[in-house]
């Protein structure tokens, strides 16, 4: 990847001057704007609101969010604590927190220093990721599901990161997006990258995936991850864990990529991930529509975990992972 590519870019947050600009997930594909926010208290709301989403994103923001209240003089220990109750799922999130705590200091310019850090590092993890994961996917059609993508990361992507790198290394790869129900991340925001890198890509609708890979149309499958246990057992956007199924029967590889910030080995397998709830609108209004009705039940786990036997491959900024996963993971982490 050259500098032009870098600086042509897209990306999903920006530090200016102690404020943080984020682009707007909640407005996308329709709506290219840039919500500031400038105390630690409205870095929470943005997460917790989704204006920034995807696990190595919410990591960068909340670092951004320490530092910010730093300069406000707020007390460490209440900002941090703020940020880490906006979402449970993803253990960038805590990761960058802990990491920011551990410098050990109250100097704003400092904590700044290290959350700008961070987001280098994720950008660059990204990179790393790309090129590990492009040789392992086949030409043809990839499936990809939520978005793990440059709005989802520092910058460049996961998922996505190595569908790029496949695709500027001349592979012919066309990609499906699901259209990933209930928050539409693979209609509003991956098809909407993917078209602005020029790459070639179909949106389907997330129970279309298995009848297209029974009829040979898919040849991968490619995912970020919100949280990866110790076994390998990967959480990721709701949805994941069908795909994956359907992947199996159809002798389909599938395929995880994730910077090592997203590995958590002190969760051993997946039954221990937190999965979040999130509200009952999400499933019964598609924007301002409501399309059940009121009275009605719901359920709307944001996250599910595919077991490690179903994935072929974990691409992580330091090379790749394949089962048994448990040391091998630890191996990467720790290598
Ligand atoms: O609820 P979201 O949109 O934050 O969920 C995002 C995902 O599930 C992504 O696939 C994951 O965070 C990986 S992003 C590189």
């Amino acid at each position: 990847v050259s500098r032009f590519d870098l600086d042509e870019m897209i990306a999903p947050l920006k530090y200016e001057n102690g404020v943080l600009h984020l682009l707007d997930q909640l407005r996308l594909p329709t709506e290219e704007r840039w919500v500031p926010c400038k105390t630690y208290e409205e870095v929470a709301r943005a997460i917790k609101d989704m204006i920034v989403r995807g696990a190595p994103a919410i990591g960068c923001a909340a670092a951004y969010g320490v530092a910010i209240g730093a300069r406000q003089k707020a007390p460490l220990d209440e900002v941090c604590k703020t940020l880490a109750a906006t979402r449970p799922t993803a253990v960038n999130l805590f990761w960058a927190i802990d990491r920011m705590k551990r410098l050990g200091t109250t100097d704003a310019a400092a904590l700044e220093r290290e959350a700008i850090a961070i987001h280098d590092e994720d950008i660059a993890a990204c990179l790393a990721i790309g090129e590990h994961g492009a040789p392992l996917l086949p030409e043809g059609t990839v499936l990809t599901h939520c978005n793990a993508g440059a709005l989802a990361t520092g910058g460049y992507g996961t998922a996505l990161g190595v569908i790029r790198s496949a695709h500027r290394a001349g592979k012919k790869i066309r990609v499906y997006a699901d259209e990933t129900r209930p928050f539409l991340q693979g209609a509003r925001l991956t098809a909407w990258e993917l078209l602005k890198s020029g790459i070639d890509t179909t949106l389907i609708t997330d129970n279309m995936a298995a009848h297209l890979m029974k009829r040979g149309e898919i040849q991968s499958v490619i995912v970020g991850a919100d949280r990866i246990a110790a076994s390998g057992d990967t959480a990721n956007k709701i949805g994941t864990y069908s795909v994956a199924l359907a992947a199996r029967e159809h002798d389909v590889p599938f395929f995880v990529a994730a910077p090592r910030s997203t590995v958590d080995l002190k969760t051993p397998t997946g039954a221990e991930i937190p999965i979040e709830e999130r509200a009952a609108i999400e499933v019964t209004r598609i924007g301002d529509r409501e399309i059940a009705p009121r009275a009605v039940k719901v359920k709307n786990p944001g996250f599910d975990v595919t077991p490690a036997r179903f994935i072929a491959a974990i691409v992580t900024e330091a090379g790749v992972a394949r089962a048994p996963f448990e040391g091998a993971l630890e191996r990467l982490i720790k290598g």
